[in-house]
This record gives structure tokens, C-alpha cells and sequence, in this order.
């Protein structure tokens, strides 16, 4: 396993990133435990998670807390071997200040992870969205806090574009506070709005950390035009979860597994593969529900995407509009 460098933090990590949003259901407790600890033995040091996660059984505004508390007993004396992040900002509860960036819920949200986790540290503590009734500067001091104290090493943001990264490092700059060292945004062969921000996480030393790299799974091949979804799947599953399947989606996905198929690479790693060559990725946030997705996905750490390919994939799955640059030669 070749390590990447997690934005400016100095901390290396696996390019593959354990996703732990289905922990709970339908991947139960023990199944989650030796999901990590398979990962593990198999070089991943990166595991993500969120005060939210339960699993299939999540509403908005419900507890949440379950997967943390599966990640807090698979670490059990292996703590030290793992870039542990978490996240805070998702409601929690139905109360106002059950949700949000505000140094309230910050703080409080922190100390109940850690328990979950069993833990007194975290590497990483990623903001998983921007919170519009919270001054970012409020948030800012409150992660700063939260640096000092010891409790945290590392900030990340997670569903924010450049222009919120850079007030980000705007005002660390301003404060001498905590820079933001990740950026987790969707990105996938399926969804690449986020693109032309990778340009900018790359000059300021951001790690991207791509979630949903699979788009859910519609990428690795095993739902077909004709017929049901496989019954075990998370379209047979937990539909909700999953886009429409239209049949202009099914054209993109025929055209992508077509070209997997003559690099002669399961689709699943081809995907990753492509999201991995991206500028300033550093770790793929994934989802698997047993130790062969994850083998999957290690595997695809391997795997060579050329020049042609890139240039084949983008016509079925086109880039976004990029600014034109005012600088012309
Ligand atoms: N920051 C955020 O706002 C945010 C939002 C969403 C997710 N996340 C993070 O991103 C992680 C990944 O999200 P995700 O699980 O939705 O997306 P994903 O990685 O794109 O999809 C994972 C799903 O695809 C299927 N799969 C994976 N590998 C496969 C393989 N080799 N062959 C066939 N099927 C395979 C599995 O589902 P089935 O086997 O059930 O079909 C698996 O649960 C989450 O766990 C979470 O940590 C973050």
C-alpha cells in the first residue's frame, strides 16, 4: 500500500478510506468489527465516520451514535494504528441546538463521540456541512478550542466548495487558528461537480477525500437495464439511498462498464481507479458490506487508467463547465 499524504497534516494514510455510513444496518456489529479489523490486516489506517451514522435505520434528526460506538470497540487496543475521523453539524435531535457549527454543539457533540469511540483523541474532525446560521468564524474559534484542548489533531470540511475552503483559510490565517487540512466532497466518474475545486485544494495542500467514489454502487457493474437489482444490493435494499435509474443513466452506465470491461478491470476498481488519478485526491471514502468490496477497492490502488482511457471516460461521463482562464498565451 503506497501512503498519501493527508493535506498539509504530515499524517499518511491509505488511498482507501473505511466508510462506515451502513454500520449498524445492514452491516451488523460484528460483521463491522471484522470489516475493520480485515481492512487493517490488509494496510488500510483511515477509517471515517460520523456523530450520525446508524446505519439503514437513520432519519433526520434522529440519535445517531451507532457506528461510532461499532469503530470505538473494533479499536480497542489498535487506536494508535489508525488516522481516526469523525464528523459534527447533522441534527442530532429535534431541538435547535441539536444540529449546527455553533461552539455549543461543537463541544458538546465532541465530548459524546469521544466516549462513543472510546477514545481521547481525534485525528480528524471534519465540519460535514457549512451551518448558514453560524458565522464561520464562530465555528473557527470553537475548532480552534478544540485543537488546544487536545482533543482534536486535525480539522477537515466536508460538503464545502473553494470559495468556503479559502474563507476557511482565510481566517486561520487572520487568527493563527487551525488550518483545514481535507476536503470530503461527492465525487465520482458520476458526479464531478466538485472538479474544477480540486485545482484549489492542491495549491493550498488540502486532501481530498472523495465519498461515495461507487456512487452508491451504480458503478461496479451489477445493475443492469433488464431485470431487478441484485437482492442483496442497496437498490433492493434501501432504495431511498440510490438515484433513479433512467434509462440515460443506464446508457452512461453501459458505456463506462464497456470500457472497463476492454482494460479488463472489474468495473467497481475501474471507477475507483479513475477517482484515485484525480488531482489532490488523497483517500477514497468507500462503503463496503464485506471483506471482498474491500479487497476491491485495495486492488484498484493497483490499477493503471491511461491517457486514452481518461479521454474515453470523459466523453460518457463529461467534465463540468470550468471558469475559462482570464490568462490566455
Ligand atoms: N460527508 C458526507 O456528507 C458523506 C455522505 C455520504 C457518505 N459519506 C461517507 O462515504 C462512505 C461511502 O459512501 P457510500 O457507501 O454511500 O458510497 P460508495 O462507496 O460509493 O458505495 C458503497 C456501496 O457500494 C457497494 N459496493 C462497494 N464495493 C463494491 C464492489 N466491489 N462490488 C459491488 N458492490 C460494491 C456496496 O453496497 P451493496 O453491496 O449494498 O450494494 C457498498 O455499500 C460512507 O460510508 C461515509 O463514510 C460521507
Amino acid at each position: 500500500m503506497e501512503y498519501r499524504e493527508l493535506g498539509s497534516s504530515g499524517l499518511l494514510v491509505s488511498p482507501i478510506c473505511l466508510g462506515t455510513m451502513t454500520f449498524g444496518a445492514p452491516v451488523g456489529e460484528a460483521a463491522a468489527i471484522k470489516l475493520v479489523h480485515g481492512a487493517m490486516e490488509r494496510g488500510v489506517n483511515f477509517i471515517d465516520t460520523a456523530n450520525v451514522y446508524e446505519g439503514y435505520d437513520r432519519y433526520l434528526g434522529s440519535a445517531g451514535g451507532v457506528a461510532e460506538e461499532i469503530v470505538g470497540k473494533a479499536l480497542r487496543g489498535r487506536r494508535d494504528q489508525i488516522v481516526l475521523a469523525t464528523k459534527v453539524c447533522a441534527p442530532v435531535g429535534p431541538g435547535p441546538q441539536d444540529r449546527g457549527l455553533s461552539a455549543s454543539h461543537i463541544l458538546r457533540e465532541l465530548d459524546r463521540s469521544l466516549k462513543r469511540l472510546q477514545t481521547d483523541y481525534l485525528d480528524l474532525y471534519v465540519i460535514h456541512w457549512p451551518d448558514k446560521h453560524t458565522p464561520l468564524e464562530t465555528t473557527m474559534t470553537a475548532l480552534d478550542q478544540v485543537v488546544r484542548s487536545g482533543k482534536v489533531r486535525y480539522i477537515g470540511a466536508s460538503n464545502h466548495n473553494a470559495a468556503q475552503l479559502c474563507e476557511m483559510l482565510w481566517i486561520a490565517e487572520r487568527t493563527g487558528g487551525p488550518r483545514v487540512v481535507s476536503s470530503q466532497i461527492p465525487f465520482s466518474l458520476l458526479r464531478r461537480e466538485f472538479e474544477p475545486d480540486l485545482e484549489f485544494c492542491s495549491r493550498h495542500s488540502i486532501g481530498v477525500t472523495p465519498y461515495q467514489p461507487l456512487q452508491g454502487g451504480l458503478l461496479t457493474g451489477k445493475y443492469k437495464r433488464a431485470g431487478q437489482p441484485p437482492s442483496n444490493s442497496r437498490l433492493a435494499e434501501k432504495p431511498e439511498w440510490m438515484w433513479e435509474l433512467g434509462s440515460a443513466l443506464f446508457d452512461r452506465l453501459e458505456a463506462f462498464e464497456a470500457i472497463a470491461a476492454s482494460a479488463q478491470v472489474p468495473a467497481a476498481r475501474f471507477a475507483l481507479a479513475w477517482t484515485l488519478r484525480q488531482t489532490a485526491i488523497c483517500s477514497l471514502v468507500v462503503g463496503v458490506k464485506n471483506m471482498t468490496q474491500i479487497e476491491d477497492a485495495i486492488a484498484a490502488t493497483e490499477v493503471a487508467v491511461s491517457q486514452q482511457q481518461l479521454a474515453d471516460l470523459d466523453v460518457v461521463a463529461p467534465p463540468p463547465w470550468r471558469q475559462p482562464n482570464p490568462i490566455r498565451s
